[in-house]
């Protein structure tokens, strides 16, 4: 390959030796032409074969099969999470499942460390973590009467070792981190910080919204107790599909979480007297769950595993090395900064651009088909997801993004006082 140039005609030739280039046609793509889409960390698009499948339940197992069809769907979630076990994130099958939201999940999860860890008191979390994540932990810890402990966690580089290991004492029940951060991407070493937090007798709890998908993901080896993640950003499977759970082998009989629901009963069909939960990963259950939204997470999953994932992140590290690279050239003297790591062993799937305009920016970069988003105070998302995105797209998206600020085409925008983002 040539040395880089900022001339779109280097992309092309990227693109030209791109082995994963074809996955871009199993995607329904009506209106591709006219969007850039770089937003797939916050919603991916339609897989071609999800669609049909979905129909396919639709039509015939609801539509034709009504009822009996549950003899078929009451084994999709641990189905699903299987999958998304053996091939995303690195985990023995029987420990990952598929039910509700990340955010439930979360205080699944939470309550359920707290309860395994006896007379401990304090959850250790990040100021920069994602709002549902310190939410939830600030509620667990209202109701329990126990302290959030907040680390702080730079907002380029995220959360240091170090940092952690000041916060880390005798009460520290459980650790919560996001893998990737959601506004810099920047990727945390899961092994060195579980280690940490082990060291001092805490679990870990680990949010794997930005990673699933995205960066390879090793639960297992590295120790991780438990994990939550979201399906419809890397993972394709729709807007509010169900997200994924994980719970270390060993920990599965310790646990028990706070929802007691009839999905996470043993013989949940003879109606018993009291709860009892499952034996293992079934136990976190709740009530019935979203089958179609099932359904796309496995179909999402087998995508992604058909093109690799080792083959995927070495894409996905030169689409953002890319965009670092054109930032550099073009963007730097425009009043920009790069905020995310640089070091792409640092970084997850997406790059964070900083600019004082940067709400103005994102939405007249909109106007032109160009979809990235924003995130608080300054920041300029640019997710090139790559299953779908071809480096000629991050040409067009940067260079329009220069266009824009270069001419100040943005400074109509009213600037949305509440920094809202799409
Ligand atoms: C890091 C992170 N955690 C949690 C969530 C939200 O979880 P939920 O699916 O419950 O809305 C998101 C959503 O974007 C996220 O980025």
């Amino acid at each position: 390959m040539a040395s880089f140039s900022a001339d779109r005609a280097y992309a092309e030739a990227l693109d030209a030796g791109d082995q994963l280039a074809h996955f871009r046609d199993r995607f329904v793509r009506p209106n591709w032409d006219d969007v850039t889409y770089l937003n797939g960390n916050s919603l991916g698009p339609l897989p071609i074969r999800t669609q049909a499948r979905i129909a396919e339940v639709i039509d015939q197992e609801w539509g034709i099969g009504l009822v009996r069809s549950w003899d078929n769907w009451i084994q999709l979630p641990r189905q699903a999470g299987d999958m998304v076990a053996e091939h995303l994130v690195g985990a023995e099958a029987g420990q990952v499942i598929v039910c509700d939201s990340v955010t439930v999940n979360l205080y699944k999860l939470a309550c359920a460390a707290l309860d395994a860890r006896p007379g401990r008191t304090v959850i250790v979390t990040d100021d920069d973590n994602f709002p549902t994540d310190r939410y939830v932990l600030a509620g667990v810890a209202a109701q329990r009467g126990c302290e959030l402990r907040l680390i702080h966690s730079d907002m380029d580089d995220g959360v240091s070792e170090q940092a952690l290991a000041e916060a880390l004492d005798d009460d520290v029940a459980l650790v919560e981190l996001s893998h990737v951060a959601y506004r810099s991407g920047a990727l945390a070493n899961m092994a060195r910080l579980t280690a940490l937090a082990h060291d001092a007798g805490a679990l870990t709890l680990w949010d794997l919204c930005h990673s699933v998908g995205a960066v390879p993901v090793q639960l297992d080896a590295d120790g991780a107790d438990l994990a939550v993640g979201c399906t419809y950003k890397y993972m394709n499977a729709g807007p509010g599909s169900p997200a994924i759970l994980y719970v270390r082998d060993e920990l599965q009989h310790q646990l028990r979480q706070p929802i007691w629901g009839w999905f996470g009963q043993r013989e949940q069909f003879e109606m018993g007297p009291r709860y009892d939960p499952a034996p293992g990963i079934t136990s976190f259950l709740t009530g019935t769950p979203d089958i179609v939204g099932a359904i796309a997470v496995e179909e999402g999953a087998r995508l992604l595993a058909e093109a690799g994932l080792p083959q995927l992140r070495a894409k996905s590290v030169a689409l953002t090395e890319y965009v670092i690279a054109l930032a550099d050239v073009w963007l730097a003297e425009l009043d920009f900064a790069i905020g995310s790591p640089r070091d792409s062993g640092r970084r997850g799937g997406h790059v964070s651009l900083r600019h004082d305009d940067a709400w103005q920016l994102t939405q007249a970069l909109l106007r032109t088909g160009v979809i990235a988003d924003y995130r608080t105070p300054d920041r300029i998302r640019l997710a090139p997801a790559p299953l779908y995105t071809s480096f000629a797209q991050v040409w067009d998206g940067m260079n329009g993004l220069r266009e824009i600020a270069a001419s100040k085409s943005y400074t109509d925008i009213p600037i949305d006082p509440s920094g809202g983002s799409s």
